[in-house]
């Protein structure tokens, strides 16, 4: 995105100076030629034609390398990407050789993509600049044999040839820009790609904002009705699905990996919106509104898998709040069992996570994460698998607190282990395309499949 907005501006800023230069100097040779000779002017425009046409046939041919050329730099920067982040386990599994390959690989593709471009490149310099001698002696042979038929002074010739020659040059000067208004252009289209995404609408801000403000004293409920959803058409995850989390209560959401947990909280986070059937939160008798991006206001989310960012534990807590006082952090880290491992660091809270909290173990980070969600201070907390990584006295007493400090809080898990089951007001099973509720007996026969 960077390098393509760079293109663009590069070109604007070169490109048009250069356009009105060269025009009124194609121009000012022009009048001064014809008005001398017609002919003449004839003769140092012959190969326009030809530099036009090369020109286009060259800009086709550009546009296909610039996208090859685009596509190598896109696999080159998600290779890197996922090589560094992965890097303990690809020395763990011994793959440093295929990767290694990998690389060579790619750095050969973008190296064929190059030598084709540069081949075709010079090959056209050559002919264009053949072309361009051609037409330049056949200006100087009409010159001269109007002067050898006495029509023209010495002088006169002089002044033609010169004039021929910025004539010609001011033409394919105007066609060398074009292989950088070609790579512009291209660089353009991929920026209106991502800038004409549908973006989120915010019209329900305010009476989300509402609902969010009255759920401090009732708490928000989160219901969702008859829905059908698939990522893919006809390819449904269920179909007239229902849940209902109240305000105060644990709802869990469990099934085996792969059904469709992650996507039911995506759905009441309105990152998706169902084909059918509806989800909506509200405060119990009053208003409701359908999951929407203005609705995510009400939801502190923890999602699976590493959230930390480099900083000190204390930066990491504030992204969410960032006026949040040293106690305010203190107590929501206390609230997610997380202050009795950062306490025994040696700056507190103050101490550096790291690139993605390498210094902390997974049950460390979820902690961290929980915390400052809890810091968010949300109606309706979400954990997707969040606890997984805590040993099962940790993980009661971190849902317990989150519940105890808040007793309206909504809080919806998605879990595998039974140990979360027993905290729960309500358990649904997510398999099957279907979600239903269960019961302990149902709960039992779960843990008996798996
Ligand atoms: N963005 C997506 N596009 C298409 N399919 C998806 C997407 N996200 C998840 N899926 C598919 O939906 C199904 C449910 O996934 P998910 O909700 O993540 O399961 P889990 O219950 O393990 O959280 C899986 O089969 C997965 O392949
Ligand atoms: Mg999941």
């Amino acid at each position: 995105m960077n390098g393509d907005a760079g293109m663009v501006a590069n070109t604007i800023l070169t490109f048009l100076p250069n356009v009105v230069t060269t025009f009124i100097s194609f121009g000012g040779a022009f009048i001064i030629v014809m008005q001398h000779d017609p002919w003449m002017a004839l003769i140092a425009l012959l190969g326009a034609p030809i530099s036009f046409l090369t020109s286009r046939y060259s800009a086709k041919r550009m546009r296909d390398f610039q996208r090859d050329n685009q596509n190598v730099a896109s696999d080159r920067t998600v290779f890197d990407q996922e090589t560094f982040q992965n890097l303990q386990f690809i020395k763990a599994f011994g793959m440093l050789d295929r990767v290694t390959e990998k690389f060579h690989k790619i750095q050969q593709e973008s190296v064929d993509v190059a030598l084709k471009q540069n081949k075709f490149q010079q090959s056209m310099t050559i002919a264009t600049s053949l072309v361009g001698q051609a037409v330049g002696y056949a200006c100087y042979g009409f010159a001269a044999f109007r002067l050898w038929q006495g029509d023209i002074s010495y002088g006169t010739m002089t002044m033609f040839v010169s004039m021929a020659a910025s004539l010609r040059g001011s033409f394919s000067g105007i066609l060398g820009l074009m292989p950088m208004v070609i790579r512009s252009g291209i660089s353009a289209e991929r920026i209106m790609e991502i800038t004409s995404l549908p973006r989120d609408s915010m019209e329900d801000k305010e009476e989300a904002d509402a609902i969010r403000e009255k759920g401090r004293e009732c708490g928000i409920y989160v219901h969702m009705d008859d829905v059908d959803f698939a990522y893919e058409e006809e390819k449904w995850i269920y179909q007239d699905a229902s849940f209902h989390a109240e305000p105060g209560e644990i709802v869990a959401l469990i099934g085996p990996s792969g059904q469709g947990k992650t996507t039911t909280l995506n759905l009441i986070l309105g990152l998706y919106h169902p084909q059918k059937g509806k989800i909506t939160v509200g405060n119990p008798g009053g208003d409701e509104l359908r999951a929407s991006s203005s609705t995510r206001c009400m939801f502190s989310y923890i999602p699976q898998g590493n959230t930390m960012f480099s900083g000190t534990i204390a930066d990491n807590m504030r992204m969410v709040k960032p006026d949040a006082t040293d106690e305010e952090i203190w107590s929501a880290l206390e609230a997610a069992c997380a202050w009795e491992f950062v306490e025994k660091l040696e700056n507190g809270m103050d101490t550096e996570v790291r690139e993605r909290g390498t210094r902390f173990s997974e049950g460390q980070k979820q902690r961290l994460s929980i915390a400052r969600a809890i810091l968010a201070d949300a109606p309706v907390m979400i954990l997707d698998e969040a606890t997984s990584a805590l040993d099962v006295a940790t993980e009661r007493r971190v849902l317990r607190s989150i519940i105890k400090n808040e007793p309206h809080r909504t809080v919806i898990v998605a879990a595998h282990r039974p140990s979360v089951f027993a905290m729960c007001d309500h358990v649904y099973k997510v398999g099957d395309h279907r979600i239903e509720e269960v019961d302990e007996e149902g709960i039992r026969r779960f843990l008996d499949e798996f």
